[in-house]
């Protein structure tokens, strides 16, 4: 058994079993650890056959399975048990081994740990990893950051194990050091927006179309036969038609309306601020988060205030609507995360091709979505693309679609139904395609209390006024 099989995984829980069961499904030994000693007996027995699949909860006799140099995959919870795991390895391994950390740690700790391995002689990759449980099975999008070289010896595995869009592999080298982390928190921000956008016009089609949980399952599943066709919207789709087993309801009517988070939206947002990039709409679905958790205090407020009754719409003309705004708001947020990476690409190093990341998003990940070809596309025709709304591929998408996002923005502020993310994203558009704001004023309020200075329309140069005189 010494030294033969092809690929190591520590974390045999839910993602890490499936995603261990999957590497065998295509064709390479693998051999996982853990210290519960269930779940190594329950990964064993579902592999079958131990010549393909094995496991163990001891790591000597782990590290001993594994070819050289040995490909280790840790699916453990983000933060110091990451750390810990890696030092427990440590003695056991050989220069050239490369460990990598599948999970969604923050960036800055893989390259505490990429320059803490590399003098160590070991490759560290941290790699995201998308889709979920099943994902982790069928086939996820993997988004690998490290050393070039090492890649080579993990890219078999990779590509075999991804997700496929069209037959092509939904993993690709994305850039050194954490590249593959950050790509993956933004990924988690785009999520957060899409999530809070699909939501939110559930909520508007409910509460001023009326329309009923199965109309909405319906139109979801509908739309997802079209330009919004995405994994989110399919599984709105499907949420929406789900019978509760404990009443005679429907189930989303009896989920508690708190949203938690485990940190990579926030992280996004925070590090978007970093940056000085724009992402509003990522921003907002943080803070909804937030708001959500503050059920008891929504209680009471709700009684303190009064709000109007939706108006009566079209239903039909609503919905048309509807579908235009969710589109135009998902583009906006695709927009606002491949900004912020491209210019973390610049901050950070990484070299991300944004055409790439786009084309492994298509498949197998959270976000994957119909748009995503059109934005791989419009990165492949403009390498040096910041923004999306700077693509002429989008401009027509975009032009056909902010009329209706308007009128919803209008009709929710009117009728006091939250749309947030939907203004954010409009608010977005309409900032970023002005040639003028009114952030003079600002400048001129700064130079005015703090002689912070600014800078002329007609002439070059900084300026300071006495204003007071
Ligand atoms: C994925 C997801 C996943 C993430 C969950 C939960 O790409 O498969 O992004 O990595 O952990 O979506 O995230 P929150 O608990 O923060 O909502």
């Amino acid at each position: 058994m010494a030294n033969t099989y092809d690929f190591g995984l520590v974390g045999l829980g839910v993602m890490g079993r499936n995603f261990i069961l999957n590497v065998a499904d295509n064709g390479f030994t693998a051999f996982g650890n853990d210290l519960d000693e269930e779940k190594v007996n329950a990964l064993i027995e579902e592999g079958g056959d131990a010549e393909k699949v094995n496991a163990t909860t001891d790591a000597k006799v782990f590290v001993a399975a594994l070819s050289k140099p040995r490909k280790i995959m840790l699916l453990v919870p983000a933060g110091k048990i990451v750390d810990v795991v890696i030092e427990s390895l440590l003695p056991l391994l050989d220069e050239g081994d490369i460990i990598i950390d599948g999970g969604n740690s923050f960036f800055t700790d893989t390259d505490r740990r990429e320059a803490y391995l590399k003098g160590k002689g070991i490759n560290f990759f941290g790699a995201g990893v998308s889709g979920g449980a099943k994902g982790a099975r069928k086939g996820p999008s993997i988004m690998p950051g490290g050393s070039r070289e090492a890649y080579q010896h993990v890219k078999p595995i990779f590509e075999a194990v991804s997700a496929k869009y069209k037959g092509e592999p939904c993993v690709t080298y994305l850039g050194p050091k954490s590249a593959g982390n950050y790509v993956k928190m933004v990924h988690n921000g785009i999520e957060y927006g899409l999530m809070q956008l699909t939501s939110e016009i559930y909520d508007l089609l409910k509460k001023a179309g009326g329309l009923s949980n199965q109309e909405l399952h319906q139109t979801y599943s509908k739309w997802n036969k079209g330009r919004l066709q995405s994994f989110l919207v399919e599984i709105t789709s499907e949420i929406l038609a789900q019978k509760d087993d404990l009443t005679d309801g429907d189930l989303v009517d009896a989920i508690l309306d708190k949203a938690k988070q485990k940190g990579t939206g926030k992280w996004t947002s925070q590090n978007a601020m970093d940056l000085g990039i724009p992402v509003p709409t990522i921003d907002i679905a943080v803070s909804m988060r937030e708001i959500s958790a503050l059920k008891e205090e929504r209680i009471k407020a709700d009684e303190l205030y009064d709000r109007p009754s939706p108006t009566a719409v079209d239903k039909a003309g609503f919905i048309t609507k509807a579908e235009e705004a969710l589109y135009f708001a998902f583009i906006m947020a695709y927009a606002q995360g491949m900004h912020q990476l491209a210019d973390a690409s610049k901050e950070y190093g990484y070299d991300l091709d944004l055409g790439e990341i786009a084309k492994i998003w298509r498949a197998g990940c959270i976000i994957r979505a119909g748009l995503l070809a059109d934005i791989t596309e419009a990165f492949k025709a403009d390498d040096t693309l910041s923004n999306l709304l700077l693509s002429s591929s989008f401009v027509e998408k975009v032009q056909g679609t902010v009329d209706a996002t308007r009128e919803l923005v209008a009709y929710g502020a009117t009728n006091g139904i939250p749309l947030p993310g939907l203004s954010n994203s409009l608010t977005y558009f309409d900032a970023y395609t002005s040639q003028r704001l009114p952030l003079n004023m600002i400048q001129a309020q700064r130079d005015y209390f703090g002689s912070h200075t600014y800078e002329r329309l007609d002439r070059g140069g900084i300026f300071h006024t006495e204003w007071e005189d």
